[in-house]
């Protein structure tokens, strides 16, 4: 990236936004078998930027973002997922070159989420090692084809979550001891990949830069009695430290380790994967943020089991924020100042750059004589850039912004009930219409806000 310019981007992922299910020799992914609740979209059609790729590139142009961020799906470069796809690969080289020739950087994302089934039929998937080096010879594939133009490039987006959702990744053991063991076991082998990727992208794209795409956590105590403190700091390595600090510094924190061997979840690791997770640094940190979270100690015989399994632990469990405002989809609340807080926190432990990937706020959206009057996303949208400024100003590198999201997409698990885009597309989860785009206020909004530039 260049540092001297500052990205106004936007976000999508693919298995979010490009339905084409089963179109030009897309195999299936986890994401297209996963149990979708009644009266929720799924991805295959999804907001069918498969078939409306020039026109939300131009609208891009139009936005004037000068970055999009996207996904490669899994699936449609690797069919099933031994093979290259030709026709995958022709789609994704059209997007590339759209981007380019209307002056939008491309920025992929080669793991958000999606991946192929037949992984998790045939050997369990990232439970493997053979997902390792499946991930890798599909991230190859992908540099070899397009790095000569793309430079840009993330890794996997947020590894707490996909190593965690099992409807994302397969981890469907029924027993709840070994089920935690897995997590952790194929998130070890998510690092692992990713470092070995790192290590083939430097043989390959050698003016190219790289970096995992973290869901930032910006962790608050509940109150400031020690135990909660604690309980904020044992959240933070559980939540984040584990990832980052194995992309950045290839281990674990301490007290993560400790208590992963003490339950006997630690992952089963080769001594030579040592030295690969050392070494093979990368270039900078994706920042996806949406709100802090607040934690506390758990109580004597609280039962947890009910949370997600990242918070499935005797360490720390979820508290409650007086202090931010709350809305039905952004339930631990709304806090500006907490990308400032996370970032800083970010640079001060890893010392890259940083470039926001997601951050953007869930709302119904009504379409209204062909409007949408977004006001409550231009405020979270303004609130929030305004903490990128005081972080450039203060010092901190920070590359770019990206609002989540683009467009309208499947919510990752609330469909089209719960919205995110600058673009309304017109369809709901019932009905698919001809998801005809229409432009929100904060489309215009943030049009406005990038010829500022400042
Ligand atoms: C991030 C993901 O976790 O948050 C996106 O990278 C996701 O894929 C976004 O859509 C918002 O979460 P959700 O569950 O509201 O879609």
């Amino acid at each position: 990236m260049d540092k001297k310019t500052f990205y106004w981007g936007a976000s999508t992922s693919a298995f979010q936004v490009e339905g084409g299910y089963g179109e030009g020799g897309k195999g299936i992914a986890t994401t297209d078998v996963r149990k979708i609740p009644e009266g929720i979209a799924d991805s295959k059609i999804a907001s069918d930027h498969y078939h409306h790729l020039k026109e939300d590139i131009l609208l891009m142009k139009d936005l004037g973002i000068t970055l999009y961020r996207f996904s490669f799906n899994w699936t449609r470069i690797m069919g099933d997922g031994y093979e290259e796809n030709q026709a995958g690969i022709n789609f994704y080289n059209q997007l590339i070159d759209l981007c380019l020739e209307n002056g939008i950087t491309p920025f992929p994302t080669l793991y958000h989420f999606e991946m192929p089934q037949k992984y998790v039929d045939d050997f369990s998937g990232w439970q493997s090692r053979k997902c390792v080096d499946l991930f890798v010879k599909y991230a190859e594939i992908c540099f070899r084809h397009f790095g000569d133009r793309v430079k840009n490039w993330g890794t996997i987006n947020e590894q707490l979550i996909v190593s965690a959702a099992t409807d994302l990744n397969g981890n469907h053991e029924a027993n709840p001891d070994l089920k935690m063991k897995n997590m952790y076991q194929m998130s070890y082998h998510m690092s692992l990949a990713e470092k070995k990727t790192i290590k083939v992208f430097r043989e390959i794209v050698k003016d190219g830069k790289i970096g995992p795409i973290c869901s930032m956590q910006v962790i608050y105590p509940e109150s400031s009695s020690p135990k909660d403190i604690l309980a904020a700091r044992n959240a933070q390595d559980f939540l984040q430290n584990c990832f980052l600090d194995m992309s950045v510094f290839g281990q674990f924190p301490t007290s993560y380790s400790n208590y992963l061997k003490n339950k006997g979840w630690y992952p089963d690791y080769d001594e030579e994967d040592i030295k690969v997770l050392k070494n093979n640094r990368p270039d900078f940190i994706g920042i996806n943020y949406y709100c802090s979270t607040c934690v506390r100690a758990l109580e004597d015989g609280e039962d947890n089991s009910q949370l997600p399994p990242f918070y499935r632990n005797e360490l720390f469990t979820l508290g409650n924020n007086p202090y931010l405002t709350k809305t039905k989809w952004m339930e631990f609340g709304i806090d500006p100042e907490g990308l400032y807080i996370g970032m800083r926190d970010i640079y001060e432990r890893y010392g890259l750059p940083m470039i926001v990937t997601e951050n953007g706020l869930a709302f119904s959206d009504v379409l209204e004589g062909g409007e949408v009057h977004d006001h409550y996303r231009i405020d979270y949208f303004e609130q929030h850039i305004n903490q990128c400024t005081r972080l450039i100003t203060e010092g901190y590198p920070v590359w770019g912004y990206c609002p989540w999201s683009l467009i309208d997409l499947v919510s990752s698990h609330q469909g089209f009930k719960k919205r995110y885009g600058l673009i309304y597309v017109d369809r709901t989860d019932e009905d698919v219409r001809e998801c005809r785009r229409i432009p929100k206020d904060s489309y215009y909004w943030y049009q406005r806000r990038i010829k500022l530039k400042d």
